[in-house]
């Protein structure tokens, strides 16, 4: 889904940023993120943070516990 049109950034362009660790700065700054008309900064915002808080809980969830989890169930 199309988060900022004007400059053709995706959700999945903005999740794959986050991955590689930047920061919505520079997102701002490499990809040009809501630096046109500015109508999709709320929009983007929402998706960066969302993001950002989906690798946080992935990073806190070792693979043994993974398994654990799954034996349980
Ligand atoms: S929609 Fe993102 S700057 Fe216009």
């Amino acid at each position: 889904m199309y988060i900022c049109i004007c400059k053709g950034i995706t959700d999945k362009t903005i999740r794959q940023a986050v991955a590689d660790g930047k920061t919505f700065k520079m997102l701002k700054r490499e990809l040009g993120l809501a630096t046109q008309c500015g109508t999709c900064i709320e929009a983007a915002v929402t998706e960066y943070q969302q993001a950002l808080l989906a690798e946080q809980v992935a990073a806190s969830v070792r693979p043994h516990e993974v398994i654990a989890v799954q034996q349980v169930a």
